[in-house]
């Protein structure tokens, strides 16, 4: 496949050629936002990375080719203003937030990226300047005069309508819709894109990939602002404000606007400019996860960028919603942010990441309790799910001295616990495709209210107690097992340490690594028959005392 084109010729049949090529690419390639290094992370950060890490590991699972990219955005005013304020430099500063803050949060939420990529990175800036001297040299940026509204914390310029009026100690003056504080009036002899020449590209692309912006209200909130019309956009700063980006390829008194920079990361960590068979491989993207706030940058500037270079634009953008506090976006300037390991401290990792990625309808808002989270947990994963597993295998070891026996004729009540099983991996894997992670959690979580039925109607404990019953407790205590085998797979990628514990408990590693599990093979009935003994499960969701 050739994701490069030769030309941008705006027409339907060239439209076609992308999306052909997008159908083709076999690998799965998602990405997060890269963060600003001006702060440590909070919850809200970690709830993007943790929905992309989910889609990974279960793309991954599937057999395919999966590449998870993260990392951070380090230019632009606001990290200089930081590093400025703690009095050290900008690259000691930033070196110094990766490498304290922004790479443990990795460790905490449990992430396995395959790459981390950080924008003062020579292989990111040398690229930048590549592709910022192909759009020179082929005429889509010119320079002018810039007159306007900047916010330094959004690093976005800025149009009356995105304004609203300050309250508090801002009373009488303009401030930040997100931000809730005064812009800056900037007036610069700037270099700009010309942005305005892709709203009928844009808007015919977006017509001819319908799954490009997801959910649908985020891509009926863009089309309807790109059908408004678009302005030219301003992409350098003058380096008499201030100094800290990757200077103009072409004028070294410039550097590069801190988004068109941080865009560019998606396909400098994938080898544009110096691999390109990397690149040929992994672009374009399968799904670029990001939050509401930044889904203009994306959805209508990042492809429009795309198509000035001849390179095709991801095939989705997928813009989730805020995790609030009080009704307002979380966020450490308004001094809401909530520490990941604040959380995984108490609950764990796999606790964080279910808890976020099933209790928020994935692309809407939702706000976070510690009541919600604690009564989940305890509902959910402790007795739920982690019940379900010590007392099955409890009782393996208990009634047939820890080898799993083999079922033998199934009745209905078995039949239905494989149906419901079987169509829990197709129902996951299907909302899943949908990137509708808390569907699919919950098409997964039926396997576990089904085995939790199916043991408590079946009681082999009372099964037990009669000899006569012998084969009948071993139908039900396999039929359970293999539920529980098929469910280490499915939730692997949301759970990855627990699934991995009970994996090993139930497979004494006859099956092979739990990682080496196609997960479309997690419904296929009796691989657990093969005389395997299981050994002790550690508790999976130990019980908490928390006053929270
Ligand atoms: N650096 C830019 C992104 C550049 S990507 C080329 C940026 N960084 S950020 O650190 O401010 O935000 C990164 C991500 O965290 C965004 O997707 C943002 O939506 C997300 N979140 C920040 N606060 C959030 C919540 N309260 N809730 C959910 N996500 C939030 O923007």
């Amino acid at each position: 496949m050739n994701c490069i084109r030769k030309s941008w010729t705006l027409d339907p049949v060239a439209q076609n050629k992308i999306e052909e090529m997008s159908n083709n690419q076999p690998s799965f390639y998602v990405t997060t936002p890269i963060f600003y290094v001006n702060d440590a992370p909070h919850i809200g950060h970690a709830y993007t990375e943790v929905a992309a890490d989910v889609l990974a590991r279960w793309h991954r699972a599937r057999g395919e080719d999966s590449f998870l990219l993260t990392g951070t955005d380090e230019h632009g005013e606001k990290v200089l203003r930081t590093a400025e304020a703690n009095n050290v430099s900008a690259q000691g500063w930033t070196d110094k937030l990766v490498h304290d803050a922004w790479l443990p949060l990795l460790e905490t939420i449990d992430i396995d990226n395959q790459d981390f990529i950080r924008t003062t990175e020579a292989r990111h800036e040398q690229n930048v300047q590549k592709f910022m001297q192909k759009l020179y040299d082929t005429g889509f940026i010119y320079q002018g005069s810039f007159k306007g509204a900047y916010c330094v914390g959004c690093e976005e310029y800025k149009n009356k309508g995105d304004l609203v009026d300050g309250t508090g100690e801002y009373e009488g003056q303009e401030v930040c819709a997100i931000h809730s504080k005064p812009v800056e009036q900037l007036e610069e002899n700037n270099y700009f894109f010309k942005l305005s020449q892709f709203q009928q590209p844009l808007l015919d692309f977006f017509e001819q990939n319908p799954n490009f912006i997801q959910p649908e209200s985020a891509r009926n909130e863009v089309v309807s602002f790109v059908s408004r019309g678009l302005d030219d956009l301003s992409i350098s700063r003058s380096k008499e404000k201030f100094d800290w980006g990757i200077d103009i390829p072409w004028d070294d008194s410039h550097i590069t606007y801190v988004w068109f920079d941080a865009l560019l990361n998606y396909i400098t960590a994938i080898g544009y400019g110096s691999d390109e068979a990397k690149f040929e491989k992994y672009w374009p993207a399968t799904t670029q996860i990001v939050g509401k706030d930044i889904l203009r940058f994306h959805a209508v500037i990042w492809p429009a960028m795309l198509m000035a270079a001849e390179l095709s634009p991801p095939k989705q953008i997928f813009g989730h919603g805020w995790l609030l506090v009080g009704g307002e976006k979380m966020s450490k300037s308004k001094l809401t942010g909530i520490a990941p390991n604040q959380i995984t401290d108490i609950f764990g990792s796999d606790a964080f990441r279910y808890y976020f990625m099933k209790a928020i309808a994935f692309g809407s808002d939702g706000s976070f309790s510690w009541e919600d989270l604690a009564a989940r947990y305890q509902s959910e994963l402790a007795n739920g799910f982690g019940n379900l597993a010590s007392r099955t295998i409890a009782m393996v070891n208990k009634y047939f001295e820890g080898e799993i026996p083999s079922p033998k004729d199934y009745s209905d009540a078995d039949k239905n616990v494989i149906a419901v099983a079987q169509k829990a991996v197709c129902d996951s894997d299907a909302a899943m495709q949908q990137v509708a992670i808390n569907e699919a959690i919950a098409a997964i979580w039926t396997l576990v209210d089904e085995l939790n039925n199916y043991i408590t109607v079946q009681e082999p404990w009372a099964l037990a107690k009669d000899e006569a019953n012998r084969d009948r407790l071993a139908t039900v205590l396999f039929v359970a097992c293999e539920g529980l085998r098929g469910l280490s797979v499915l939730l692997s990628p949301i759970t990855p340490k627990a699934t991995a514990k009970l994996w090993a408990a139930l497979t004494e590693g006859k099956l092979g690594e739990l990682a080496d599990q196609i997960l479309q093979d997690a419904g296929e009935w009796g691989q657990l028959d093969k005389g395997i003994k299981v050994s002790e499960l550690e508790v999976l969701f130990p019980r908490i005392e928390t006053e929270k």
